[in-house]
């Protein structure tokens, strides 16, 4: 950190904020992105001068400028920081600056609006990774209580920022990018599903037009937050562009009394030369993380796609015997195990073993599993409830409601209010009870449904926020009660994934789609956020539940490849040769995942945009793993050369195809040379040249292997 006068320039992992702390208000930005180097006093003064604008005609006297808190009464004329009001009063807040404290690179500033009777505390710090972080605190410091309608976090965007990429998505197809100008006027993204949503943006980004993932000024952000949340970018016709990040609120859903304060999730955020750039960033920090999983992540067998709701524990036990033979490190068993769930209309809510069908309880499941040396976890939705359990008929109050009804059902159930101090005591008692009486160690966590109407029966208030707190809350109870036990986050696959839940979590369930061609884009636009070691990937059947579409093993596989590998398909119908073969992608994923999980993730931008090229770079750059996806039919023939992003320029490296496993087979082999010899490049040439690429039908794919020559 440098203190020039009244000018702070903190910098850190290669990016600089500058903040100018005599901007009338708030401390106002004056650059955020590309490290600006070691600035002088003078230079810093100079640099806050040269960006102030001029007056315009028709314009206020004193041109606004972007503050921490952009405010009205400073003249913004943009979305503001806060919105709130006493009963209407005290709707427009001006606070000054009353204190600064920094260290290295972060910076808490205090502020107070006397006439408001508000507090406010902003804390932006860079971590090593050139990662923004930054959070904001008000506080009600008045006599009546104050409703807050929106407390967002707010940073500037550079004027070369002119078209936005962010994700929408659905069911079975979560996180599809979207691309469109940003032109004058704000573009919002909200998620009012009291989850993230399949549909919400996982990021918001902005750059230069037709910015990818190997170039292009990019600048944007993440919201670390499980619950309804509003993201926006906004362009004025001044030429200020923000981007803004903060929870949406429900009409009285945070009333402050005197002396209570809210504070704002983590807008986490990030900038770099393409999104492989920017993503770097983001990984380094939620890699940084203490509580971030350093163990190697198991290889996992899922019961769901196998069975469903079939259980029959010699079967289960046979799923998992197979399941070892091809490496299995973890068995999960799924929906299906507790009171009356013999289908998806009863039982949420009651976390009994259903003696019907299982008459001897989990244990001989759990000890057969563990007998086969490995790990074993169960499914819970905790949150829920079904009409038909006999938890909703002993406590419809603890149901989120509003008014003289109830929501109306998803999934045929209701969610749960874990504010509700009853509703809290008695999913905790059940998870902790679960948990003494069986030897659990991995819970897969699902949340089936948006959530509607989400009001407190005590308060009738609205009660998402309240509720995402008390969620936080419980997971970290059961974790602090079980030292060692992971979670994974999984909302209908991934309807809930964010860095606030996997703050709480050990990994998210990515999509309850695992058709490797639709997992290609979504596990790709997941991971600008999600590292892969947090991203469940797994291997289904021939078949896909979810498309019908047909794909090859080699596929299939090399598509979870990089990711927490596991698979979710019966593996008693599998031939010999068929678990041969998976036992080798098996086998392969444990040998490299250690660098799968903490390498950096590069996507290449193909001039053949029927082909997909992805991989992963040793933290070294000695090695690389890149897996090429034919998608559809190339209009060239062969396609396009492959040109590899993030290798060492000056490192010369062994390019070629492992033997094992067998990736799927290029047509007319014998005439692509460097395939059947393999090939010495360096960095500079594969990422400029590259090399010519394989004729693969389309749906196949092949692994290509990277490593530094001696
Ligand atoms: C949705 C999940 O995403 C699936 O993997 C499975 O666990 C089902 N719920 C079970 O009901």
């Amino acid at each position: 950190m440098q203190d020039g006068a009244q000018v702070l320039h903190l910098r850190n992992g290669g990016t600089s904020l500058v903040l100018d702390l005599s901007a009338a208000g708030m401390p106002a930005f004056v650059h955020w992105g590309a490290d600006l180097g070691d600035l002088s006093d003078s230079e810093l003064a100079g640099l806050v001068s040269a960006s102030l604008v001029q007056r315009v005609s028709g314009g206020l006297d004193h041109p606004a400028r972007l503050s921490i808190l952009p405010s009205e009464a400073y003249g913004w004329q943009g979305s503001p920081g806060l919105v709130g009001s006493r009963a209407g009063r005290d709707f427009s807040p001006a606070f000054v600056t009353t204190a600064v404290e920094t260290d290295a690179a972060s910076v808490v500033v205090s502020g107070l609006d006397p006439a408001a009777g508000l507090e406010l505390n902003a804390e932006l710090s860079l971590d090593g990774s050139g990662t923004l972080l930054q959070r904001l605190r008000v506080r009600n410091a008045g006599e009546d209580d104050y409703e807050l309608e929106r407390l967002s976090a707010t940073l500037p965007l550079p004027s070369s920022a002119r078209e936005i990429l962010d994700t929408s998505g659905r069911h079975l197809r979560e996180r599809m990018p979207q691309r469109h100008p940003f032109v004058m006027g704000s573009h919002v993204r909200e998620s009012r599903k009291g989850r993230p949503g399949a549909d919400s943006t996982l990021f918001l980004t902005v750059g230069t037009p037709g910015f990818g993932f190997e170039r292009g000024l990019v600048h944007g952000a993440h919201l670390a937050w499980s619950g309804n949340h509003r993201m926006l970018v906004e362009r004025q016709v001044t030429g200020a562009a923000i981007l803004q990040g903060g929870e949406l609120l429900a009409p009285g859903e945070v009333r402050l009394k005197p002396g209570e304060s809210y504070l704002s999730p983590p807008l986490i955020a990030s900038w770099g030369d393409g999104l492989n750039a920017f993503t770097a960033r983001l990984h380094a920090h939620v890699r940084a993380r203490p509580s971030h999983p350093r163990s190697p992540r198991p290889v996992t067998l899922n019961t769901w796609e196998a069975v469903y709701f079939a259980h029959d524990l010699d079967g289960l036990r046979d799923l998992a015997s197979v399941g070892a033979r091809v490496g299995v490190e973890r068995f999960v068993l799924d929906d299906g195990w507790f009171r009356g769930r013999r289908d998806d209309r009863a039982g949420l809510g009651d976390w009994f073993v259903d003696e019907a069908i299982w008459p001897h309880g989990l244990d001989p499941l759990i000890e057969h599993v563990h007998g086969l040396d490995m790990q074993f976890g169960l499914w819970v939705e905790p949150e829920m409830v079904n009409d038909d359990s006999d938890l909703a008929r002993a406590h419809p109050e603890w149901v989120l409601q509003t008014g003289d009804r109830m929501p109306i059902e998803g999934r045929q159930q209701q969610v749960l209010d874990l504010s509700h101090a009853g509703a809290y005591a008695y999913v905790r008692e059940r998870m902790l009870a679960l948990l003494a009486d069986h030897s659990i160690d991995y819970l897969k966590w699902d949340h089936n449904r948006d959530l509607i109407d989400a009001g407190s029966t005590i308060t009738g208030r609205a009660a998402v926020h309240d509720n995402v707190e008390a969620l936080y809350r419980l997971l970290d109870d059961l974790k602090a009660a079980h030292p060692g036990l992971e979670i994974e986050s999984c909302a209908s696959g991934g309807a809930r994934v964010d860095l606030g839940i996997l703050a709480h979590t050990d990994r998210i369930w990515t999509s309850d789609c695992i058709d490797p061609l639709e997992r290609l884009p979504i596990q790709k636009y997941t991971g600008v956020v999600v590292p892969y070691e947090l991203m469940g990937a797994h291997v289904g059947g021939t078949v896909s539940h979810s498309t019908g579409r047909t794909s090859t093993l080699p596929l299939r596989s090399a598509t979870a490849l990089f990711g927490h590998f596991g698979i979710e398909s019966d593996l008693r119908t599998f031939s010999e040769p068929e678990l041969d073969a998976l036992a080798a992608w098996v086998g392969y994923h444990q040998r490299h995942r250690a660098m799968f999980h903490t390498g950096t993730a590069v996507h290449a931008e193909l001039d053949d945009d029927t082909g997909d090229l992805r991989g992963v770079v040793a933290e070294d750059l000695s090695r690389a793993v890149f897996v090429f996806t034919q998608v559809r039919s190339s209009d060239t023939y062969p396609p396009a050369p492959l040109r590899f992003p993030g290798l060492d320029d000056d490192i010369v490296y062994r390019v070629g195809i492992p033997v094992e496993p067998a990736s799927d087979p290029i047509a007319g082999q014998s005439a692509l040379e460097w395939a059947q010899s393999g090939v010495e490049l360096s960095g500079r040439v594969l990422r400029t040249v590259g090399v010519a690429a394989p004729v693969l039908f389309p749906q196949h794919c092949i692994v290509i292997e990277m490593a530094a020559i001696d």
